[in-house]
C-alpha cells in the first residue's frame, strides 16, 4: 500500500510515524512524507528506516494512494484532501476542516468506527480533548442516560504545535497569544460571539457528533497550561438517576481506559502518568455532593497519542482491515 502523511514534520505527524512504526504498519508498505517547502529533503528515522521529506506540491506526488494521514492544519487539509482522495486515498484529517462536514464520519475507533461507510473517503479525526472525554463518556452512556455535561480543560502546549512548545521552553509568545511561562491561558482558538472560544465549540459540536445524541446539554472551559505533553480535563455529568460508583468503576475499566482512584494514597491521574501512554486515565471519581444525579471524576491523556496520532493510526487500521484487504477466498 501506498500510505502519506502530510505535515510529517510536525508534532502530531512524527508521532504518527512512530505509531505506524511501533503498530507494524512501516513494513511492507511504502510511506512517503510530505511537509511545507522548507522541510524539503529532511530526513525522519524511526527504528531503522528512514525516510526523506518531500515538500508538498503537485509534482512530488505518486500516481496513487491508499491512505493519507493528514496532520498540517486546516487550510492544508482543504487544500489537499480532495486531491489525494482523487488519487484513490482514504484520508484520515486531523484538523477541524471537515469535522462538521455532512457525510463525513468524526470518528473515535472504540465507538463509532461503523459510521465509517465503504464510500467515506474523509474521515475527520476529532479534536484532543474531544477523543479523551469521549471513551469514559460513551461507557457511561451504556449505564445510564447522560443528561448533562460541564468540563474544564487543563490543555498542555504541544497541543498547540511545536511552536507552542517552544513558547514554553523559552518564554515566547511566537504561537501562543501570552506569555505561558509561569501562566495559563484561558482561551483556546478564537473568541465567539457568545463568550465562548472555538475550542469549546468543537468540544460541544463533537461531542455530540461522536455520541450520536443532539439532545445533550454541554459547557467547556478550555484552558492552556504549562505542561508540555498531556492533556487533563475535570468532568461533571448530570445522569437519569443516581450513580453507583462500582458500576462507573466497571465502566472505567475497558480497553482503552485505565483507573487510577485512590484518593487517600494520592494516586490519581496526572501529566506525568500518561505521557506516552496510550489510554486514558481516570480518576478523582466522585458522587457530586451538589447535586443528586451527578458525578465527578478527572481524566488525563497523552494528546498527540490518543488525542491525535494513534486515533488516526487505528482509524487507519480498520479502514484497511475493512476495505484495502483483498478478501481470498479458500
Ligand atoms: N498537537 C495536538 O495535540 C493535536 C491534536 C489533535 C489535532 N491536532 C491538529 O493536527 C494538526 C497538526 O498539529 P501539530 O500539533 O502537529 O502542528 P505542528 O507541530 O505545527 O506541525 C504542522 C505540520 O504541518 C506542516 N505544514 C504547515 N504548512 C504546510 C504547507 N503549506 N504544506 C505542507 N505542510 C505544511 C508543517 O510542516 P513544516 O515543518 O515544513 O512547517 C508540519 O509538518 C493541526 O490541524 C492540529 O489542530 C493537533
Amino acid at each position: 500500500m501506498n500510505i502519506a502523511i502530510v505535515g510529517a514534520t510536525g508534532v502530531v505527524g512524527r508521532t504518527i510515524l512512530s505509531v505506524l512504526y511501533e503498530r507494524g504498519l512501516l513494513w511492507g508498505n511504502d510511506i512517503f512524507l510530505y511537509a511545507s517547502k522548507k522541510s524539503a529533503g529532511e530526513k525522519i528515522v524511526v527504528g531503522d528506516k528512514e525516510y526523506e521529506v518531500a515538500e508538498l506540491s503537485i509534482k512530488n506526488l505518486k500516481k496513487h494512494y491508499d491512505l493519507a494521514l493528514f496532520s498540517a492544519g486546516k487550510d492544508v487539509a482543504f487544500a489537499w484532501a480532495p486531491t489525494f482522495v482523487k488519487l484513490g486515498a482514504y484520508v484520515i484529517d486531523n484538523s477541524s476542516a471537515f469535522r462538521r462536514r455532512r457525510g463525513v464520519p468524526l470518528v473515535v475507533p472504540e465507538m463509532n468506527f461503523n459510521d465509517i461507510k465503504r464510500y467515506s473517503k474523509i474521515i475527520a479525526n476529532p479534536n484532543c480533548s474531544t477523543i479523551g472525554v469521549c471513551l469514559p463518556l460513551n461507557e457511561i452512556s451504556k449505564k445510564y442516560k447522560i443528561k448533562r455535561i460541564i468540563v474544564s480543560t487543563y490543555q498542555a502546549v504541544s497541543g498547540a504545535g511545536k511552536l507552542a512548545i517552544d513558547d514554553l521552553k523559552n518564554g515566547t509568545t511566537n504561537k501562543l497569544p501570552h506569555m505561558i511561562k509561569n501562566n495559563l491561558i484561558p482561551q483556546i482558538d478564537s473568541a465567539l460571539k457568545n463568550g465562548y472560544t472555538y475550542e469549546e465549540d468543537k468540544m460541544n459540536y463533537e461531542i455530540k457528533k461522536i455520541l450520536h445524541n443532539k439532545e445533550l446539554k454541554i459547557s467547556a472551559t478550555c484552558v492552556r497550561v504549562p505542561v508540555e505533553n498531556c492533556h487533563s480535563e475535570s468532568v461533571y455529568v448530570e445522569l437519569n438517576k443516581r450513580p453507583n460508583i462500582n458500576i462507573l468503576k466497571e465502566c472505567f475499566n475497558k480497553k482503552g481506559m485505565v483507573l487510577i482512584d485512590d484518593l487517600g494514597r494520592g494516586k490519581y491521574p496526572m501529566p506525568i502518568i500518561s505521557n506516552g501512554k496510550d489510554e486514558v486515565f481516570i480518576g478523582r471519581l466522585r458522587k457530586d455532593t451538589s447535586t443528586q444525579y451527578g458525578v465527578s471524576f478527572f481524566i488525563c491523556f497523552d494528546n498527540i497519542r490518543k488525542g491525535a496520532s494513534l486515533n488516526a493510526v487505528q482509524i487507519a487500521e480498520m479502514v484497511i482491515k475493512k476495505y484495502l484487504t483483498k478478501k481470498t477466498k479458500c
